[in-house]
């Protein structure tokens, strides 16, 4: 079986992974439940809304924190590499699924890669404005200004992280084999090859046929 698969998650990094995607998802509703009185009735699924209001912070900040795990498990493979300007130069060719011409990419693509330094400029973003916004323990540091361009920043990191995760939720469901390898951490060869060429060489590297060690004399 692992002489067929590749090893593209460890269950540690599913783990994260999943505990960050979990998180998302209540700081998103909860933050949503806030944000216009048309989804106030979303507060429904935190207690109401004095709990949603109080359990928000402390659910954004505990999906900083894991999300710093990625960030530190992921940043590495996250580096554009020269076979990267080509590929999204040729963009128009990725998304016809076509394959000549698209240069072969490490274990993540440039517009993964993009979507990871994104994510984590939103991550920060959020987090610094929410640290001014949050009235229960930081805001009374801060002037009304800056509270009212917090609270407008704030709005606008989270609107443009659940766009990021919506094209992400859709680019792992449109490359089929990608959810599964988040699931149980393994990827065929084929799917390997196919679509991270670069990695699949530099992970398939140690397997290959050693050239034959010559006796002397
Ligand atoms: C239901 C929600 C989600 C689904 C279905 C999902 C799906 C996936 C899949 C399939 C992969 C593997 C891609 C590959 O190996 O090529 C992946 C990787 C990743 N996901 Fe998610 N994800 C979700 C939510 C999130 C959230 C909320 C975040 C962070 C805010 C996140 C951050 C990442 C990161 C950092 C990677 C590694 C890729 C990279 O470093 O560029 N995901 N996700």
């Amino acid at each position: 079986m692992s002489r067929k698969t590749i090893l593209r998650y460890t269950s540690n990094q599913r783990t994260n992974h999943w505990l960050v995607a979990i998180v998302f998802f209540m700081a998103g509703l909860s933050g949503l439940a806030l944000f216009h009185p048309a989804l106030f009735w979303l507060s429904n699924l935190f207690g109401g809304g004095p709990w949603t209001r109080i359990l928000h912070p402390f659910m954004g900040v505990v999906m900083f924190v894991l999300f710093l795990g990625l960030v530190f498990r992921f940043w590495r493979a996250n580096y554009f590499i020269a076979n990267d300007r080509l590929w999204l130069r040729r963009i128009d060719r990725v998304m016809r699924n076509e394959e000549e011409g698209v240069p072969a990419i490490g274990k993540y693509n440039p517009g993964q890669k993009l979507l990871f330094w994104t994510l984590l400029l939103c991550m920060l973003g959020l987090l610094l404005t929410g640290l001014v916004i949050w009235r229960a323990y930081f805001s009374d540091y801060f002037g009304i200004t800056t509270i009212r361009w917090a609270m407008l920043l704030h709005a606008l990191a989270g609107f443009v992280l659940i766009l990021c995760i919506i094209v992400h939720i859709y680019a792992g469901i449109w490359i089929k084999g990608s959810v599964s390898a988040m699931m149980h951490g393994r990827v065929s060869r084929a799917w390997a090859k196919k679509h991270h060429e670069l990695w699949y060489r530099e992970v398939t590297r140690d397997e290959a046929p050693q050239p034959p060690i010559r006796k002397k004399g």
